[in-house]
């Protein structure tokens, strides 16, 4: 299975960027322990801070993936555009959040994202995403 997984601004920073909420691990470790435990998908990556970027991905991702696992980090609250994007595509994607978005700011317990996914995953930090492959994996069985 191919699985396309999408990260969005400042999840470059992982490991640096407020560990008591995000965890000690990088993004690099992340994706590497996620590779290390699911040898039967390919778990392709793109991270990206610019809102379009994202977009294109969705968009070219039709097709060539059997799913898309998004963080869309903080456009998760806010994009419009991301959230037609995953719309837009037959492909099914599934959200995840390392925290638990609902225990947070106000502001944060939107999701422009969630109804236009499958379903969404908050607040189990690398397991938010190895319960997304797992649903895709199920899904496919
Ligand atoms: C996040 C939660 C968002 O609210 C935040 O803006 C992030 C990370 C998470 O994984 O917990 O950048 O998506």
């Amino acid at each position: 299975m191919k699985l396309l997984i999408l990260s969005g601004p400042n999840l470059n920073m992982l490991g640096k960027r407020e560990p008591g909420i995000y965890g000690h691990l990088t993004l690099d470790e992340l994706l590497a322990g996620l590779r290390q435990e699911f040898t039967a998908h390919l778990l392709d990556h793109v991270q990206s801070n610019i809102e379009g970027d994202l977009v294109t991905a969705i968009q070219q991702a039709d097709g060539k993936y059997d799913g898309i696992i998004i963080n869309a980090g903080a456009y998760t609250h806010t994009s419009v555009a991301i959230a037609d994007a995953i719309a837009s595509v037959k492909i099914p994607a599934v959200e995840v959040h390392l925290s638990n978005i609902f225990s947070r700011e106000d502001y944060r317990h939107v999701s422009y994202l969630g109804a236009r996914c499958a379903g969404s995953i908050s607040g189990f930090g690398i397991e938010s995403y190895r319960l997304a492959i797992r649903y895709f994996s199920e899904r496919k069985a």
